[in-house]
């Protein structure tokens, strides 16, 4: 019997060496301790020894016992250590360790130049309103003295949603939208999104125009001109060259278009500049007084000027870029440059 304890002792703590589990640990504990474990076995088996033998026995299986039960928790300590430490190592975060980078976003070029020339006109007392882009034909076209049959419908390929509604093709509907709600004097700016179908290097079937119109008492042409070269000279610098040329509009009368001198070619004529050395940059004129009629404002009291200006072509002039259609094409190495 003594043998028999000694060689359950050897295996029993074989047995608990080699654990690498807190299950297993309870498995050897109960094969060994438990109720109907080993030792208690043996215990039980006591009854068939001499009297002199049993309390030797008895006494040598309470010190196995003991041993045992120390070895076991000795174990199940480091075990619990072991098993702390692997999980502290598996997940272990280097709170050194630099931080992953966030791009940087930046403003899209047209966006900035639309500041910049609202933050212009805004100076000079202009207010900004909006308006819808996708419009209704009477606004786009209609109440701007383009009736149906008009042959300066073409002047602008329209995409059309229904028959009497349009995606707006110019930001002039916007005149007629706040002319409607407001009275004189006026003095007002709508930058927006426009559509047309057009594509080349100074046309893009989406781009952007910023409208502006002011109407008072006794406005007059000089009043155009004045405030259009205050814009030039101050969104490009006293040294562009700028020209006014007579033009046509159904909703202007008279009528002017803007060209700044080409900065691809410096004025000699390129692909750009379609070899005449000027790009055109807005359309303008004295508000027509078939335009006035239409919303109710009376053509012998008041006059006004409005204006059309395209972004991506000022924003062309500006940066120095060759095809408008490249602000468009979201490659960031372009757009990272401005
Ligand atoms: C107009 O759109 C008139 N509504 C402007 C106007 C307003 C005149 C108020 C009188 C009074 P136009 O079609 O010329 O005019 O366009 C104005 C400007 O938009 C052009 O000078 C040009 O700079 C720009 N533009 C025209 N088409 C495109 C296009 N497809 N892509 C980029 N820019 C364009
Ligand atoms: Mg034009």
């Amino acid at each position: 019997m003594k043998d028999k304890l000694n060689k359950i002792e050897e295996e029993a703590l074989q047995a608990a060496s080699v654990i690498t589990t807190e299950v297993e640990m309870q498995q050897v504990r109960a094969r060994y301790l438990g109720r109907k474990g080993e030792i208690t076995m043996v215990m039980k088996g006591m009854g068939q020894l001499s009297s002199e033998e049993r309390p030797l026995v008895g006494a040598l299986a309470n010190e196995v016992k003991d041993r045992l039960e120390e070895a076991f928790d000795v174990r199940q300590d480091a075990l619990r250590q072991e098993l702390m430490q692997q999980n502290l190592a598996s997940e272990r975060l280097d709170v050194t360790l630099p931080g992953r980078k966030l791009g940087r976003g930046y403003k899209h070029p047209i966006t900035k130049v639309t500041e910049e020339i609202v933050a212009i006109f805004a100076a000079l007392g202009f207010g900004v309103v909006e308006g819808p882009e996708i419009e209704k034909d009477f606004y786009n076209f209609e109440a701007l003295n383009i009736p149906k049959d008009h042959p300066a419908r073409d002047m602008q390929d329209t995409f059309y949603v229904s028959e009497e509604v349009v995606l707006r093709t110019h930001t002039s509907p916007v005149q007629i939208r706040t002319m409607l709600k407001q009275k004189p004097p006026l003095r007002v700016i709508a930058p927006g999104t426009v559509y047309r179908r057009d594509s080349d290097v100074t046309h893009s079937p989406m781009f952007h125009q910023i409208e502006g119109f002011l109407v008072d008492r006794k406005v007059t042409f000089g009043d155009l001109k004045g405030i259009l070269t205050t814009f030039i000279t101050e969104f490009f610098g006293q040294n562009v060259d700028v020209r006014f040329r007579p033009s046509f509009f159904p909703f202007t009368e008279p009528s002017a278009e803007v060209d700044i001198q080409c900065v691809i070619c410096g004025g000699s004529g390129c692909r750009v500049c379609g070899q005449t050395g000027w790009l055109e940059i807005l359309g303008s004129g004295m508000i027509d007084p078939e335009v006035f009629k239409s919303v109710d404002y009376d053509p012998v009291v008041y006059s006004g000027f409005a204006f059309g200006m395209g972004i991506e072509r000022i924003a062309m002039l500006k940066y120095g870029v060759n095809d408008l259609r490249l602000f468009f094409e979201n490659d960031l190495r372009f757009l990272k440059q401005f």
